[in-house]
């Protein structure tokens, strides 16, 4: 159970760090130096393929990853050191260093030249080069905005499995400007789920099945729900495409998120281990409901088959806050919801039995941004 250095993705860190904390739960993270990477002591090998299986903000793991700010080393001592690393962490089989850059580049250091003398001198020492298909990979990873490097060993691959070009909103056979995008539908499904054995996860209003698609993809138990029938029809319809046919495990419904006692299948009473909300915006077009209550009465119904553990995103439309919070925005910040007013919002998830647990922004575009809440069923007396 040694330490690793997991490695964000670039899009959005902090989003990514929560993600990777939801789906390794036993695990103690760390900050670095650098945002994109983390610090995970106690995790098993089995924990992290399984998270990286799924995992929306998450590249790779590299095994007992070092890391070192550029501005205290050069060349010389940084190629000591990566020797000695490798010397102390021997692999079998035949390898390939790949170096990459994140954050921008680190002015005169080129991570290619860096590569190549080091797999030049890992050969010498016997090591097999094979640059197609490597049984290893040792990364070497600059950060240019700590100005920092990482390497180590990559567990797996090192390629993370979430590929967001593969399946584009825009390319489903049934597309609605709601749709939410994939990977940050993948990503909401993890925080508020957790790890991929947790138990089922319950999408509401599934619109065209944004969230469903990514647990679906995910082997998680899943259900997607719709008070309207053309939605719920485009959800199934986008379901077996993105799944290659139907699939036992996910399916739509039409029905009503406020009474979700009244849908899901018994076993699943008091199991559902996540939900992921992204509620109809202003005056509910397809209800009869005003939004606000429309998600007070969708949060209780929630918590009624909700598993002791369970977890929500819920994804609101906010005017952007500048400048664009990078890390969880404090969830004593007045949001300034499109629809709504944050105190509101913030009183009804406590009243339906949750506690928040964090708050993240994400730009949309110059004038709009996405609030992502995460809460967990609190306690009952
Ligand atoms: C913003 S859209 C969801 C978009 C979705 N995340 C996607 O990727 O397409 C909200 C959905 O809530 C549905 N809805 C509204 N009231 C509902 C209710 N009471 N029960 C279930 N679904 C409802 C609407 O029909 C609409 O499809």
């Amino acid at each position: 159970m040694g330490d690793v250095l997991a490695c964000l993705r670039g899009w959005h860190p902090a989003l990514a760090a929560a993600e990777l904390s939801a789906l390794l739960p036993n695990a103690e993270l760390a900050s670095t130096p650098a945002v994109r990477w983390l610090r995970v002591s106690r995790s098993t090998h089995e924990e992290r393929r399984a998270a990286l299986a799924v995992a929306s903000g998450l590249q790779c793991f590299l095994d007992e990853g070092r890391v070192v700010s550029v501005s205290e080393t050069d060349e010389e001592a940084w190629f000591a050191s990566a020797i000695a690393y490798v010397e102390a962490h021997p692999v079998e089989g035949s390898f390939a260093v790949r170096g990459w850059s994140q954050g921008g580049k680190i002015s005169g250091w080129s991570l290619s030249r860096l590569s190549r003398r080091l797999g030049g001198a890992l050969h010498e020492r016997g090591y097999t080069v094979d640059l197609e298909h490597p049984e290893r990979v040792l990364a070497l990873i600059g950060d240019g905005q700590a100005q920092h490097l990482a390497w180590g060993w990559m567990e797996g691959d090192g390629q993370a499995a979430f590929s967001n070009g593969e399946r584009r909103a825009g390319e489903r056979p049934f597309f609605k400007p709601v749709s939410l995008d994939p990977m940050l539908a993948r990503l909401a499904v993890n925080v508020a789920t957790g790890p991929v054995d947790a138990g089922p996860v319950v999408d509401p209003m599934t619109g065209t099945g944004g969230f469903l698609i990514e647990a679906a993809l995910s082997n998680r138990p899943s259900l997607g729900i719709d008070l309207n029938s053309e939605m719920a029809h485009g959800a199934e319809a986008n379901l077996v495409w993105a799944c290659d046919g139907p699939v036992d495990h996910a399916r739509v419904v039409r029905g009503d998120a406020t009474r979700l006692a009244d849908l899901l299948p018994e076993a699943w009473h008091g199991a559902v281990a996540g939900f992921v909300l992204d509620p109809p915006y202003g005056r509910n077009s397809h209800g009869n409901m005003e939004s606000l209550s429309l998600l007070e009465a969708c949060l209780r119904s929630a918590r009624g088959v909700a598993a002791p553990t369970a977890g929500f995103v819920l994804i609101l439309p906010v005017h952007p806050i500048q400048p664009h919070p990078e890390t969880a925005v404090p969830l004593n910040t007045e949001f300034s919801l499109l629809h709504g007013d944050w105190e509101g919002v913030r009183t009804l998830i406590e009243a339906t039995g949750w506690t928040l647990q964090s708050a993240h922004v994400e730009r949309v575009h110059r004038s709009l941004s996405r609030l992502i809440l995460h809460a967990r069923c609190a306690p009952q007396d």
